[in-house]
């Protein structure tokens, strides 16, 4: 199996800031931007468009856009749950959407009050018109291997998810282990289901990190299958607001740092990623979840 280089997507700022409490100083997400901005990663997730009813910490994303030193060639990505959302990020000026649907109806609803045909229905409009605007677009399934409600989900359930929005023409999607409790086999068993419908360069995986998987899930999915694309946080922070108990996304040092250590090419500086992390970490006054953020290299 051929091991691709990596195409790494931070999503600290979005996914690992969106529970971090409201008290999150706009100056400090922006600050965690701009030092990511110098790492060498090719994406960031900036923010979200979504009700700040829902999500507060998020309610400042488009002065986080606005604010932000983009670096040449990175992507500024925003999240965004309908056309509203859309309306927003056009405005900020971001560089590709993501829309979000799950392949677990309770998750789903309670995370964006939508059974998963009403969400797709409620973004249908959203992916041609982000898509006439020149904006990539990226789907999340989240709850694609448990639901922190129903339990264990069956890949069959995130492959029906993918059939539904392949007519909207996606470019990619990004499969959520919201939970974080997915372990090395069952990535295997939901990308041998899933790279039938879709090839490896369109699917990103995105592990959340509850049960310290995550890094054996990706080097699985890189080392197995020829998967190159994975979402990961500096710093570990983060959670999903509708999912108790879930902790953050992998952090990036950890997964630059196992890619790397398996001659893998990500094109990041760990060096960068503690420097953010270090940033990020004054700012929130706590220590980060990732022990890399602190180690000496
Ligand atoms: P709703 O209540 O069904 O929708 O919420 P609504 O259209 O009736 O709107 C309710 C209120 O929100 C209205 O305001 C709207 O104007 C406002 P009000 O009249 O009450 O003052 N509103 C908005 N405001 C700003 N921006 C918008 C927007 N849309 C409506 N775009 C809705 C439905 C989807 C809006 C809501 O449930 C929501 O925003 N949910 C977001 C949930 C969220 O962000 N969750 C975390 C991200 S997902 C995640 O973390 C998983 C992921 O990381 C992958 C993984 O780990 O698996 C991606
Ligand atoms: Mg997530």
């Amino acid at each position: 199996m051929t091991r691709p280089a990596l195409r790494l997507v931070e999503v600290g700022p979005r996914d690992g800031l969106q529970t971090a409490g409201a008290k999150v100083p706009t100056e400090a997400k922006v600050a965690f931007v701009d030092a990511l901005s110098l790492s060498g990663l090719g994406e960031i997730e900036t923010g979200a468009f979504v009700s700040p009813k829902a999500v507060p910490e998020m309610a400042d994303s488009a002065e986080v856009f606005a604010r932000i030193a983009r670096a040449p060639g990175v992507l500024y990505s925003a999240l965004v749950p309908n056309e509203k959302g859309l309306e927003a990020a056009l405005k900020a000026k971001a560089g590709k959407i993501a829309v979000f649907t799950a392949a677990s109806e309770t998750f789903n609803k309670k995370n964006i009050n939508a059974s998963i045909a009403e969400s797709i229905a409620r973004f249908a409009p959203v992916v041609p018109a982000a898509k006439t605007a020149g904006l990539p677009v990226r789907a999340y399934i989240s709850t694609a291997f448990f639901c922190p409600y129903e339990g264990k989900v069956a890949p069959e359930a995130v492959v029906e998810v993918v059939k539904r929005l392949e007519p909207m023409s996606v470019d990619e999607y990004s499969i959520g282990d919201t939970i974080g409790r997915a372990a090395p086999d069952d990535a295997r068993r939901l990308l041998d289901a899933l790279l039938k419908a879709v090839p490896s360069e369109r699917i990103f995986l995105h592990f959340h990190d509850t049960y310290g998987m995550a890094v054996a899930n990706a080097l699985a999915a890189w080392q197995e299958f020829g998967v190159s694309g994975f979402d990961a946080s500096t710093g570990g922070v983060g959670g999903c607001p509708y999912a108790p108990g879930a902790s953050g996304n992998v952090a990036m040092e950890d997964l630059v740092f196992a890619f790397q250590a398996s001659g893998g090419k990500t094109g990041v500086d760990l060096k960068a990623l503690q420097a953010a992390a270090a940033g990020l970490a004054a700012s929130l006054g706590r220590p980060l979840p990732s022990r890399l953020s602190r180690i000496r290299l």
